[in-house]
């Protein structure tokens, strides 16, 4: 096995509301990048969000702007790796909300050109995409045992269900034509008068409840690989204005379990056929609605059955963190990518992988 030298990665994260930073040290291997994770920092927004029931775009990069260099100096402090040490620096340009991804992307280029170090821009959705794959290559799989590979990516802002041939390529078979799955727990807990963020939150609710209300699958039954949300949180929506303003907690709970059903059975039947129509060997689920043990336990289940290895990230890894954004690093330089001089990184709002 050729090993190259070792990297030390600095991986810059702010595209929606988390300020976060990592260091990890990478070092090719034939098979795969190995990746060590020194340092895994991450200040959230919830508090300042909560107030307004949503994520304030302006007021995300203002607390960007202030947390940014706290975060990256303790990412750097609890490493142990002082700044003269980092190889490259990291850091998301898209896709996100635009004012917070300039804060990450303008701090982490400044940084760059103080310390004379190459910048590597990442997509956020390849940070998603690779975060199930931090710990393989501890765990003695070759790529040919595990793809095809389908992953399913379900965030706040996305869904997608990709296509990844090998480590280095992948393609979109399908996402969201409206509301992502994510969005969709937040605007149902927003419904049902819950805190934000909703995920969680419905998440926990529906551990207590009976799916006993029968709302629509949609999309489940057409021949293709996307996704609609928008119908499914409608249905709830007048199922709460039937039943009148005053619901229940045990009414509550009830809707959150039915709603849940509703939406990991389309995810897992619509990732169990790309998996069979692709021969695919393995399954990855990844963002923030990966951390949804439903969604956890319904597609583990199902890839045993149906003899498919699967992936699923830690929970620390599944909503936004730099870490993720450090492992999509490794796996860009394992793919023969190059780090660039600071001054051509942009951030960009709208890209999808
Ligand atoms: O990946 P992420 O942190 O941010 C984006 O890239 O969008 O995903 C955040 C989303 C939010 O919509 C949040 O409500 C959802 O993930 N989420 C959950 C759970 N934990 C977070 N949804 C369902 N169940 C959960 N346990
Ligand atoms: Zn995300």
């Amino acid at each position: 096995m050729v090993h190259k030298p070792e990297k030390l990665i600095l991986a810059i994260e702010t595209s929606c509301d988390e300020t976060a930073a990592a260091v990890l040290r990478f070092q090719d291997s034939k098979a795969w990048p190995r990746l060590h994770t020194l340092s895994s920092v991450v200040r959230s927004q919830i508090a300042l969000h909560a107030k307004m029931g949503g994520v304030v775009p302006e007021a995300a990069a203002r607390a960007h702007v202030k947390n940014i260099l706290p975060v990256t100096e303790k990412a750097l402090k609890d490493g142990g790796i002082p700044l003269e040490r980092i190889d490259l620096i990291a850091v998301t340009y898209g896709p996100g909300l635009i004012p917070s991804l300039i804060v990450g992307v303008e701090f982490a280029k400044a940084l760059a050109l103080a310390s004379r170090k190459p910048v590597l821009p990442v997509n956020h959705m390849a940070g998603h995409l690779y975060s199930p794959l931090a710990k393989i290559e501890s765990l003695q799989l070759k790529p040919k045992d595990i793809f095809p590979q389908i992953a399913l990516i379900v965030s706040g802002g996305h869904t997608l269900l990709v296509l990844m041939q090998n480590e280095k390529r992948y393609k979109v078979l399908g996402s969201t034509v409206d509301d992502a799955a994510g969005e969709a727990f937040d605007k149902v807990a927003k419904l049902l008068s819950l805190p934000y963020p909703g995920g969680p939150e419905v998440s926990r609710l529906a551990a207590h409840g009976q799916a006993s209300i029968e709302f629509p699958r949609p999309m489940l039954h057409q021949k293709n690989y996307d996704f609609s949300f928008s119908g499914l949180k409608t249905a709830v929506l007048y199922h709460v204005r039937d039943r009148g303003p005053k619901l229940s907690p045990r009414e509550k709970q009830d809707i959150c379990a039915s709603f849940q059903n509703a939406a990991v059975d389309v995810l897992v039947q619509k990732t169990l056929r790309a998996a069979k129509e692709f021969r695919a060997k393995s399954v990855a689920l990844s963002g923030g609605v990966s951390a949804n043990t439903l969604l956890r336990h319904m597609l583990a289940a199902e890839c045993k059955k149906n003899k498919l290895e699967f992936f699923v990230p830690e929970f620390k890894l599944c909503t936004d963190n730099a870490e993720m954004i450090g492992i999509a690093a490794g796996f860009m330089l394992h793919n023969g990518k190059k780090p660039v001089k600071p001054k051509v990184v942009r951030a960009m709002p709208g890209l999808n992988l």
